[in-house]
Parts: C-alpha cells; structure tokens; sequence
C-alpha cells in the first residue's frame, strides 16, 4: 500500500514497504486507524475496554481477547452501539493470555477472519494484566509466580504470535503493551514487589521486542499509566482507603486517571503518526513521576 504523498521527498526505494514511513500522510490520517484491525487483550473491562471503544472511534475492528467468559454487559452495550453508529466491527473472543495453545489459535483465527474482512490485523494492545498487594517478606510464592505468568509470560505469548502473523503479512504493525509507572517507581503506600517488577519486565521486554522485529517493519512501545479508577484500583483502594490521599499528592493535575485519558496517546502509538517511534515508553501519570 502505497502512502499519499503530502510533500515532494521521495521514499527510499531499497527499503521494504513494510519498513517505510507510513507517517508521510494528511495529519487526520496519521491518527486514524482505517482500514486495519487491531486486537485488544484484557478488553473484558477496565481499561482495556476503553481502549476497545478508541480503536473503534479511530475507524478500526477491534478484536477483544479476555479470560472472562463475557464482557462486562453495560460496557459492551456502549461498543454494540458505536457498532451500529460507524459499521465497525467488535469481536469478542475469550482466551487465557498464559495458554500458548489458545493463544497461537486465536491469533491465527483474528488474522485469517480479519484477512477475509479485507482489514488486515495491523496492531495490537497487550493490556491484560493482574495486581496484588502484599508484603515482599511474606509474598506466597504462588501469587508471585501468577503475577509473573500473566503479566510477563501473557504479554510475552500475545506479542510473539502477533508479531508471526505481521511478519507473514509483511505489511508491517505496532504492537503497544500497556506497562505502568510502577515499572519504574514504588509506588507509596503500596506494597506490591512483584506487580512493580512485572511491568519492570514489560519495558525491558518491549525495548527487546523492538530490537529483534523491526526489521519486519513491527514497531513495539509501552504506555505506562499514572493511577487510574478501575475495578484493579478500586480493590486496592477497598483495602487501604488512605492510599487515595496519598496519590493525590502527587497528582500535579489534582485528580487520579480515568481510562478515558488513554485512548488518544493509545491510538497515537497505534497509527501511522508514530511510524518512527518504537522501543519507547509513553508514561501517562498527571505528573505524578516528576515529582519526589
Ligand atoms: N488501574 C490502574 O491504575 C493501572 C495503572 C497502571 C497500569 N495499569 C495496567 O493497565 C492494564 C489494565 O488494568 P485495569 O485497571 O483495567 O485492570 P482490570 O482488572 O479492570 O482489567 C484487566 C483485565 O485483564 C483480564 N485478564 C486478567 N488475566 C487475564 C488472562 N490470563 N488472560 C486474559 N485476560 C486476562 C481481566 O479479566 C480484566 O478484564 C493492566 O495491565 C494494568 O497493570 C493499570
């Protein structure tokens, strides 16, 4: 596919078509998803959900991967009417992130139904992921270790198979894992050694990842929250209701995130905008890290 010229500078000839910029295209496209479908893991609920809904906003199918059997209901109901408002698609499919198997079938069933829609995957957002608040002296190794599994390993299975299939296509992609701030800080007032040290794993995994696939064109980069309300914090704030305070501290935009808040820098690492931007971090956290 070749990108409409904006400018007059000519694209290198020796370089693949899946290696070239598409970013030399009318800023609206840049930021847009036509065209494409784009799967979603952990887009049951939560954040993952939203960012279902951005994709679908920006012109793109979404396919929604999540270990829960359905979606949450009144979620669900806002996409099957943005469904019927655009023509867009949103497939639900369920799958455990940590089982290889279904994950090589669900990806190779996303890419051949997306195939015959004539909108061919060409991206992916790994947003499932699990928290627990523990004390590092006492942490059961076994909680530990599901932490690890799912927010590691998952990321891990789901970047790989779709990183075969945007090979294969050759028609390049970007994969965005959605890490966290705690991958880089511990967080005040909260004890969770193995969440902070799984998304730790998620950044370096994802400067990895960028190394060895770019020269297939797959871009790879995190985006790392700030703290957001969703039924992960919502238990973590249950359990401690004086965290909140804290928080807000160093909320330098004086309110926590809403999911909403990571649809557009979601949707940037997505398009063609950001065609030359992989092995990077997007930190979105009202500031919170610019400050001690
Ligand atoms: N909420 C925050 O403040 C915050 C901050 C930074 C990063 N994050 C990250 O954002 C992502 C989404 O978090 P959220 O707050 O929406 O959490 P959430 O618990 O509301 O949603 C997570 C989703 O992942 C799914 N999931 C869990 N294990 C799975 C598995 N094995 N296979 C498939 N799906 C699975 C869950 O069913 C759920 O739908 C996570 O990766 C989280 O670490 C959240």
């Amino acid at each position: 596919m070749a990108p409409s010229i904006v400018s007059d500078i000519e694209l290198p000839r020796d370089i693949p078509e899946s290696r070239q910029s598409s970013a030399n295209v009318p800023i609206e496209k840049a930021f847009g998803l036509n065209n494409r479908t784009i799967i979603i893991t952990g887009a049951g609920r939560g954040l993952g959900i939203t960012l279902a809904t951005a994709v679908l906003e920006s012109g793109a199918d979404a396919v929604r991967l999540d270990i829960l059997p359905e979606p949450s209901a009144e979620e669900w109901e806002v996409i099957t009417k943005l469904q019927k408002s655009t023509g867009v698609r949103a497939i639900y499919k369920n799958c455990d992130i940590t089982n290889e198997e279904a994950v090589e079938k669900v990806v190779a069933d996303c890419g051949e139904e997306a195939r015959q829609r004539g909108k061919p995957v060409k991206g992916m957002i790994s947003c499932a992921g699990i928290q627990q608040m523990v004390d590092a002296i006492d942490y059961p190794m076994d909680g530990f270790r599901r932490i690890m599994e799912v927010n590691v390993t998952g990321s891990f299975l789901i970047s790989k198979y779709t990183a075969r299939l945007l090979r294969d296509q050759k028609l390049g992609g970007s994969i965005v894992m959605i890490a966290s701030m705690s991958g880089q800080i511990a967080n005040r007032g909260l004890h969770c050694s193995a969440y902070n040290t799984s998304k730790a794993a998620v950044h370096q995994m994802c400067r990895s990842l960028a190394y060895e696939w770019g020269q297939w064109g797959i871009r790879v980069n995190t985006l790392s929250p700030g703290y957001i309300r969703t039924a992960m914090t919502d238990g973590l704030l249950q359990e401690k209701p004086e965290v909140e305070e804290q928080w807000m501290r160093g909320a330098l935009l004086g309110r926590l995130g809403a999911p909403e808040d990571f649809k557009a820098p979601c949707v940037f690492l997505l398009a063609d905008g950001s065609s030359w931007m992989t092995g990077a971090d997007l930190r979105v956290d009202g500031g919170h890290c610019a400050t001690a």
